[in-house]
């Protein structure tokens, strides 16, 4: 990304006009926007300053530490002159991640780079991975048949930076996924490259379940698809794991924390049986003893229709259970933390089952542009052909007069469990 011009540099006279014209919204000429129904609930919103400077904010952070302690608000604008190569881009919407908040923690595998581009008093980095961005304007070198005004394009790896109203992106090809924006809302698309190809690739990269379906049937014996069992199965990777294994022909076991009164709970598992799960157990009746026989015996045919793969997300004695389901040679793929507990496994379940644990860490995989752009693509035809339902969200509107504090706490407040749905940044009149 590109070296951007901090609000304190602008030239004197640009910078006392301030208050009275770059806060004040001006309307302008109306791009080519898609249909009003897949905009975000936002007006249409183009804030400039006077030689055509763009106002733009983010959420930055310069240490780690709780979200609500270190994310700052930091203003800055972008000059008109944009580099040959870059594209100046606007956020139409961001998800709060997890990981986002581990990110900030500092708890995180990855560390973000903390840099003074944006002219921020100590380097710092913006927060946010994963987010939709349309397309403002472009450099001279950039042809139209490769972005023009108006695409939406989400970022091609983690690090980008994406709780921010502007982006000026210097190598747009290598920085960023262009997608087809036709028959999408802004919120389907900035969710699209974290937890639905997470879970697309866990089910297909690890145990081979589509082969093991097909044999199951050629012999005549299986009843349904192969099976996998997941925790965390109400989370934006679970539901997205629950659909594409219905879409796959497969079969799931499903782990949810109860919720506060039995008919919540109800709600809760109709819903996931509703997008195909098989099975929806909450946590308490996996947890009970001989729960790994109950699957057997209800399930999987005496155990001859073998479990052979876990999707685990959460830890503790939760991920214990989960390995004890697994048939032999079954495979535990770990990929989140939520109880912050550790995985502690018996080890008769090593020795005597063979089980394989594995971990699966997006960014890794995501270093591979063309699988992601690949995989994105598919999953956003899914979502067009109505086969492919996007997680209960909440939505977080963010304004240009959004106070810091309101952001910070929409931050803060993701990793509290038990949740209607993952917060979401919706960019309007900013
Ligand atoms: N390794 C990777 O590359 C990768 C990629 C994507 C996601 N992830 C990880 O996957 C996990 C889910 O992410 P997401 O974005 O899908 O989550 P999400 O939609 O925000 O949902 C969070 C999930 O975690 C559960 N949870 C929260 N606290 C818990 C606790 N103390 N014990 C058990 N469960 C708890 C929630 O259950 P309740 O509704 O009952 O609270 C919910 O199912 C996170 O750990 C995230 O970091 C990892």
């Amino acid at each position: 990304m590109a070296t951007l011009r901090p609000a304190a540099a602008r030239p004197a006279a640009t910078r006392l006009l301030k208050q009275t014209t770059w806060c004040t919204p001006r309307p302008r000429t109306a791009p080519s926007l898609p249909a009003a129904s897949l905009l975000p609930r936002t007006g249409v919103r183009y804030k400039s300053g006077p030689y055509g400077y763009t106002q733009a904010k983010a959420l930055v952070f310069s240490k780690y530490g709780e979200p609500s302690d270190v994310l700052q608000l930091h203003t800055h604008s972008i000059s008109p002159s944009l580099p040959n190569t870059s594209l100046l881009l606007r956020a139409l919407a961001s998800p709060i991640n997890p990981a986002d908040v581990n990110t900030i923690q500092g708890t995180y595998g990855a560390k973000p780079a903390f840099t003074s581009l944006l002219g921020t008093p100590l380097p710092s980095a913006v927060g946010g991975n994963e987010g939709v961005f349309e397309v403002l304007s472009a450099g001279p070198s950039v042809p139209s048949s490769q972005f023009k005004r108006g695409d939406w394009v989400l970022p091609a790896s983690t690090g980008f930076g994406t709780w921010r109203t502007h982006v000026l992106v210097e190598n747009p090809e290598r920085e960023l996924i262009k997608v087809d924006k036709q028959g999408l809302t802004p919120v389907q698309a900035a969710t699209v490259s974290v937890n639905p190809c997470s879970a697309w690739r866990m089910l297909r990269d690890y145990v081979d379940l589509i082969d093991l379906s097909v044999k199951g049937f050629a012999s005549g014996r299986a009843r349904g698809g192969a099976w996998f069992i997941q925790n965390g199965a109400n989370s934006g990777v679970g539901r997205a794991a629950v659909q594409l294994g219905r879409l796959w022909g497969l079969r799931s076991i499903n782990v949810v924390r109860a919720r506060e009164t039995k008919e919540e709970t109800e709600a809760l598992k109709k819903e996931l049986m509703e997008l195909g799960a098989t099975v929806v157990v909450t946590e308490e009746e996996f947890l009970e003893r001989g729960f790994a026989k109950r699957v057997k015996e209800e399930w999987t045919d005496g155990g001859r229709e073998e479990v052979l793969l876990g999707l685990n997300c959460v830890g503790g004695a939760n991920a214990t259970q989960l390995a004890k389901c697994l048939g032999e040679g079954g495979t535990m793929v770990t990929y989140g933390a939520m109880s912050k507990k550790p995985v502690a496994l018996p080890t008769g379940l090593l020795i005597f089952k063979d089980l394989r644990f594995r971990g699966f860490w997006l960014s890794r995989w995501a270093k591979n542009t063309e699988a992601k752009r690949k995989t994105i693509k598919e999953i956003l035809g899914l979502v067009r052909k109505g086969e492919f339902k996007e997680s209960p969200v909440q939505e977080l509107r963010w304004d240009w007069d959004t106070e810091e504090k309101v952001l910070k706490e929409a931050v803060q407040g993701t990793l509290q469990g038990f949740r209607s749905g993952k917060g979401v940044f919706v960019f309007g009149e900013t």
